[in-house]
């Protein structure tokens, strides 16, 4: 499985698990009277299980002492208030770690143990069978746990046990025990599991009469074909959950469905691929959480969903766009979630919201709708809708323009639009908007703000005019802005500061001004990109105490003057291109200041999240951020490809001097480009420290002397460009620099002192071996520096991963 859909799934899983609160987990508690106190022998089994454990960094153990004799006190015991006997013993979600002992066993009363979560397992890692001989055990919670061992039968012993929650468990692969159908009093079986547990066999399930919650999720059942049937013979059954469980169809025939207290249903990830209409679960009204992702289904939705009045969320995308929903929703008062995304054919926009709940309180929370090629005009009106907060409707065909009632959706936190056909101008904002998506369209005018809270703003790629209003001043919620793309104009206005702007990205527009003062109190600013606009003038010394920046892309504008030393303080840097400016002077000493570009220090992917993104998760995370020209190339980057960006591009520049010898402390840049400069002096004699560095490019300078042979030690060099300097001497051996020069065999050319192979020129006597006489060179060398990246963003489409998280937001 893609390991984006392996998330997605898991985020499906606990949706549908969290959605009723089908599982009551824990007793009620009881507390301790003063005449009924802890049992010695139970205290002291619970200090040996202690001893088995390694790890407690939170200290959750600390109150379990010898001292204090009343273990019915100690954090996660809960005893009896009549007898005190152990009742319960809940450690989940601990950070502990360690061998669980069967010194546990002692707890003869023991209802309930929840070990989920935690890094506990039984001797040498193996399952702690001994479990399975408590004999009055309710509820045993070993989630997430992993164990050397299959996953043993003698569960079936547990006759006792109400809840048995194994989700997201890793076993050697194991079948799942038949012996749990002897579970009479099971209500509560969560086996969801990938690719660790296996069956042919699930008629052990229908011997289970109290079910209420199954889930298998993960569990190959390819086999059975006889699944539904085996399922419908237990009527008690609320929430079955099989996704990715490579179920072959769901359009069996009944003659009878039993299953009417179901209220989840979760099939998404297996692949059915027969007409939605003829699958066996439309006439369950009792349904309240369908979920049918990646399933393949097709063709029209039958009328029968418009009856399924406890429906609150159809999870119905990445379908492969073969479907149409035509249906009559307007008495599914319940929907809250509607996610459609990749699934339709065709559809029209207005006939789609038309369509929605009309009820009097209608509940719909989130519309999501994105790669639909949907057409239509974008509705104007949506008063019946009065709870949407998310609506989504990337990447259709919906053209027109967004309504100015907009401004009094006052429900609405997030919008995303982008990609589609929209003109006209963009109206003032409702209130409570936090995100708006409009990228992609063809949207124009002048920018008027209103969302006082908006955190997310992005308007790439449309043809907005005009000076960014002093409104946006106000804005202090907002931790990203992006206008690239458009024909913004004048200068920034001058805020007095902007705490939360992470990202601004206004690259080509039409800017001007000097290098905007605004930016100097934007302390937590991570992402700048002014490229491709005018901006001219000094770079200002300030700009070093930009302590949080990451990312800055100058690019292509007219500054001039110097590089200030400053800029070496800016220890989070990984990307600097001030490439194609009027930079003079010399490239700044103290270079390996910038720790990021440092092999020990480069950052991590986790540290850029929600850099561009104010929330977690965003489809398929590939939205291009920046682009940078790398190894002659120009390559896009998103927000979770972007950290891989180590670069210093400094390219067509005046800049003079030679390079410092420092820059080789930069042993974590990937991409060097210096090309079409004025440098002089030598190539630094210990380039080869650069262990990492991709791309490097001197051309058209007027270095000299020779190249030095460490550049042969660089195993992940892919380009070289040295042409046009005035580089003399043998050319180093070596079998990188051979394969660098048979994919750019240019890579030399305009040094006419050069010699050797792989030149055709031999090297007269006169010409020295490159390990020699560099001596001269060490001394003089002197400032200079780098670079790397180009610049545009565009922004692709549909973000129903942002949504995700929405289900979590409001349950
Ligand atoms: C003790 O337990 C009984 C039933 O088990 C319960 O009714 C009672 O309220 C409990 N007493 C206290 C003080 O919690
Ligand atoms: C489970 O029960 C079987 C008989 O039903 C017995 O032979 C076995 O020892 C029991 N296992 C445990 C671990 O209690
Ligand atoms: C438990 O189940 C197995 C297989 O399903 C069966 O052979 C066995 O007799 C059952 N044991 C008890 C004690 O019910
Ligand atoms: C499921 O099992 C069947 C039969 O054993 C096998 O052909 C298929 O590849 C399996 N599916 C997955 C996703 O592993
Ligand atoms: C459920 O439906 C099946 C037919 O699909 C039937 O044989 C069975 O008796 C019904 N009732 C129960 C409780 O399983
Ligand atoms: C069910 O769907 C499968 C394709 O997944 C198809 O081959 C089969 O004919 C369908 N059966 C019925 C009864 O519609
Ligand atoms: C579902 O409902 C439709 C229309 O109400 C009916 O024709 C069909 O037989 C029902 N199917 C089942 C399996 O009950
Ligand atoms: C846009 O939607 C179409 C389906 O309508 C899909 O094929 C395409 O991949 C989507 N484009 C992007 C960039 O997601
Ligand atoms: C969409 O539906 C509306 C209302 O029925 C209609 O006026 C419009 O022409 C339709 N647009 C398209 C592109 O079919
Ligand atoms: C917004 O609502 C107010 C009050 O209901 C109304 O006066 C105004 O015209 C509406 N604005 C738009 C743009 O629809
Ligand atoms: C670049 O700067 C030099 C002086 O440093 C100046 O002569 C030249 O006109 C500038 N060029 C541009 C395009 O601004
Ligand atoms: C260096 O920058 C110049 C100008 O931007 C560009 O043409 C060249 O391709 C870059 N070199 C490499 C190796 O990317």
């Amino acid at each position: 499985m893609h390991p984006s859909a392996a998330k997605f799934l898991l985020l499906i899983v606990a949706a549908a698990s969290s959605f009723l609160s089908v599982a009551s987990h824990g007793l009620p508690p009881r507390q301790l009277k003063r005449n009924a106190s802890c049992l010695p022998h139970e205290r002291d089994a619970l200090l040996a299980f202690k001893e088995n454990i390694t790890s407690d960094s939170e200290g959750i153990l600390s109150s379990w002492r010898r001292g204090r004799k009343d273990c019915c006190r100690w954090m996660g015991v809960t005893c009896s208030n009549q007898t005190g006997h152990v009742l319960q013993l809940d450690l989940s979600h601990r950070n502990l770690a360690g061998q669980i002992s069967p010194s546990l066993l002692s707890l003869e009363h023991l209802e309930h143990l929840d070990l989920g979560g935690t890094f506990l397992s039984g001797h040498d890692g193996r399952f702690p069978e001994f479990l399975c001989s408590f004999k009055n055990l309710r509820y045993l919670g070993l989630s997430g746990l992993s164990f050397a061992s299959r996953l043993p039968a003698q569960l079936g012993n547990l006759s006792t046990l109400e809840y048995l929650v194994l989700t997201e468990a890793y076993y050697l692969p194991s079948e799942v025990p038949p012996q749990l159908g002897n579970l009479s009093n099971l209500r509560h079986l969560g086996l969801a599991s990938h690719d660790y547990l296996y069956t042919t066999d699930i008629s052990w399930l229908v011997r289970l009469h109290q079910l209420e919650y199954l889930a298998m999720d993960g569990i190959n059942l390819s086999t059975i074909d006889n699944w539904l049937h085996v399922v419908n013979m237990i009527p008690s059954l609320k929430s079955l959950s099989l996704s990715d469980c490579s179920l072959p169809r769901a359009n069996q025939s009944l003659t009878h469905i039993n299953l009417t207290k179901l209220e989840i249903l979760e099939l998404s990830w297996n692949y059915f691929r027969h007409p939605i209409a003829s699958s066996w679960f439309w006439n369950i009204t009792s349904i309240q959480y369908l979920g049918l992702s990646s399933t393949y289904l097709y063709g029209p939705f039958p009328d029968a969903l418009g009856r399924m009045t406890s429906l609150s969320y159809l999870g119905f995308f990445e379908n492969g766009n073969s479907a149409t929903m035509a249906v009559d929703l307007k008495n599914l008062c319940e929907l809250s979630y509607l996610w459609l995304d990749g699934s339709l054919s065709s559809g029209n926009i207005t006939e789609f919201i038309e369509k929605l709940p009309q009820c009097s309180s209608s509940k719909l929370f989130c519309l999501s709708l994105n790669d639909n090629n949907m057409t239509g005009i974008m509705p104007q009106v949506m008063g019946h809708l009065p709870s949407l907060a998310v609506l989504s409707l990337c990447n259709n065909s919906i053209s027109g323009s967004i309504s100015p009632g907009l401004q009094n959706f006052t429900s609405l936190e997030e919008l995303f639009l982008s990609s589609n056909h929209l003109s006209g101008q963009i109206p003032l904002l409702p209130r409570g908007l936090e995100i708006l998506d409009v990228s992609m369209n063809f949207l124009s005018g002048h920018l008027h703000f209103g969302a006082p809270n908006i955190k997310v703003l992005i308007l790439s790629s449309n043809k907005i005019t005009g000076p960014i209003p002093e409104k946006f001043c106000e804005l202090q919620y907002l931790h990203v802005l992006d206008l690239s793309n458009n024909s913004f104009a004048g200068e920034l206005p001058v805020c007095s500061s902007m705490p939360s702007l992470r990202s601004l990205l206004l690259s080509n527009n039409e800017f001007s001004g000097k290098f905007p003062s605004l930016i100097q109190r934007l302390s937590n600013l991570t992402l700048l990109d002014l490229s491709w606009n005018k901006f001219y003038g000094t770079l200002p010394i300030w700009i070093g105490h930009l302590a949080k920046l990451r990312f800055l892309d100058l690019s292509h504008n007219m500054l001039y003057g110097s590089i200030p030393v400053s800029i070496t303080h800016l220890r989070q840097l990984q990307l600097l291109n001030l490439s194609f400016n009027n930079i003079s002077g010399s490239i700044p000493q103290s270079l390996s200041k910038l720790m990021a570009m440092t092999k020990t220090h480069t950052p991590g992917p986790t540290t850029t999240n929600g850099l561009y993104w104010y929330k977690g998760w965003v489809k398929n995370g590939f939205l291009d951020i920046l682009s940078a020209v790398t190894k002659h190339q120009q390559h896009k980057y998103a927000e979770k490809s972007i950290f891989y960006i180590v670069g210093i591009d400094l390219s067509v520049n005046h800049l003079t001097g030679g390079i410092p010898d420092e820059m080789a402390s930069l042993d974590g840049l990937r991409s060097l480009n210096l090309s079409r400069n004025w440098l002089r002096g030598n190539i630094p004699k210990n380039i080869g420290a650069m262990e990492l560095v991709e791309s490097v490019d001197f051309s058209w300078n007027s270095l000299s002397g020779e190249i030095p042979a460490s550049l042969s030690d660089l195993t992940f060099l892919s380009v070289l460009d040295l042409s046009y300097n005035n580089l003399s001497g043998r050319i180093p051996s070596g079998r990188q620099l051979e394969t660098v020069y048979d994919s750019n065999p240019t890579m030399y050319d305009g040094n006419n002192n050069l010699c050797g192979p792989p030149l055709q020129r031999n090297c007269s006597s006169g010409h020295s071996d490159p390990n020699h006489g560099n001596e001269k060179a060490s001394g003089e060398n002197s400032e200079s520096l780098f670079f790397y990246f180009g610049l545009v963003s565009g922004f692709a489409v549909g973000l129903w991963g942002v949504l995700c998280a929405l289900l979590f937001k409001k349950p």
